[in-house]
C-alpha cells in the first residue's frame, strides 16, 4: 500500500543518511537514469524543501548549472509569500556549459516559475584574461558578485568527474591529470577524489567551496544510478547542513556498496 511504502521509504532515507553522515536525505521513487519525470518530481520537492526552510524576509538563492537543475528548475513552484522574497543568482562564472544549462539561465527560469526575481551575472566563458579582469571591475559585474556574497541558500547537483570534464571540453592533458589524481565526483567546478578531497578547481568568480560553510541552507539534487559514485564521495566533504535530495536510483547503488 501507500502508507507502507512512504514509511519504507523513511526508513531508506534515514539508512542513506546515517550511512553519507548527513542529517537530511530526501529519496524520490525510481531512477532519473531510466525516466524523466523522476527529475521533474524533484521540482516539486526542492520547491517544498525551500518553502519550508527558507525563512521570511529576502532569501538570495545562488543556483548553478546542469541538465539536473534545467529539469529541476522547469519544474518548480510558486514560492514567493506576502512576507518571503527570493533573488535568484547564478553561483560561480560560468564553468564551460552550454547556454540553456549555464547557471544563469537556471536562474532565470527559476525565477520564473517561484515568481522571484534573478539577476545575471555577464561574465562570458571564452574571453581573453586581460577582458575577464576588465570586465569584473564592470559595476554590474561587481553588484551580482555582491548578491552571491549575500547568498543564505545555494542549490547545486553532482556530476562525475570525467563526463563533466569531457562535456566542458577540458584539454586532453586535464582529462589524464584526473585519472591520475583518481577524480570521481564534480560539483561547482571543483573535482573531487572518492574521500572527497579537492583533486583540482576550475578557477572561477563567484561562490567557492570554502564558502559553502556559512551557507544556511545547502541543497544538493542529484539522482540515477550512474551518479551513486559521485554523491557518495561528494558527500563525504559536503558541510553538514547539506540536503541531499536523490533518488532510488542512486540510494538503493549506494546502499549496496556499505
Ligand atoms: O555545473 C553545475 C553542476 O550542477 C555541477 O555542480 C554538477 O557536477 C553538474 O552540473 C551536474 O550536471 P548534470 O545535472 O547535467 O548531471
Amino acid at each position: 500500500s501507500f502508507m507502507e511504502s512512504h514509511s519504507g521509504m523513511r526508513k531508506k532515507e534515514r539508512k542513506l543518511a546515517e550511512l553519507l553522515n548527513i542529517e537530511h536525505c530526501l529519496i524520490i521513487p525510481g531512477d532519473s537514469d531510466k525516466e524523466i519525470k523522476v527529475l521533474e518530481h524533484f521540482g516539486s520537492v526542492l520547491t517544498d524543501v525551500l518553502g519550508s526552510q527558507l525563512p521570511n524576509g529576502d532569501n538570495v538563492i545562488a543556483v548553478m548549472g546542469g541538465t539536473t537543475m534545467e529539469t529541476v528548475a522547469k519544474n518548480m513552484q510558486e514560492l514567493e509569500t506576502p512576507r518571503r522574497h527570493n533573488l535568484f543568482v547564478p553561483a560561480r562564472g560560468g564553468v564551460g556549459e552550454t547556454i540553456n544549462i549555464q547557471a544563469n539561465s537556471i536562474s532565470g527560469m527559476m525565477a520564473e516559475k517561484t515568481g522571484g526575481d534573478f539577476k545575471v551575472l555577464y561574465v562570458p566563458e571564452q574571453v581573453s584574461h586581460e577582458t575577464y579582469e576588465i570586465l569584473l571591475q564592470e559595476p554590474t559585474v561587481q553588484r551580482v558578485l555582491h548578491l552571491i556574497e549575500k547568498a543564505n541558500c545555494v542549490v547545486h547537483s553532482i556530476g562525475q568527474a570525467l563526463r563533466m570534464a569531457k562535456r566542458r571540453g577540458m584539454a586532453a592533458e586535464e582529462l589524464s591529470m584526473l585519472k591520475n589524481k583518481n577524480a570521481v565526483a564534480e560539483s561547482f567546478g571543483y573535482f573531487f577524489n572518492e574521500d572527497g578531497d579537492v583533486v583540482y578547481k576550475i578557477p572561477r568568480i563567484g561562490l567557492q567551496l570554502k564558502d559553502l560553510k556559512h551557507i544556511p541552507y545547502v541543497v544538493a539534487v542529484a539522482g540515477g544510478k550512474h551518479k551513486a559514485k559521485a554523491i557518495q564521495a561528494y558527500i563525504k566533504n559536503a558541510p553538514a547542513q547539506t540536503w541531499l535530495l536523490t533518488d532510488e536510483g542512486a540510494a538503493n547503488q549506494i546502499l549496496k556498496g556499505e
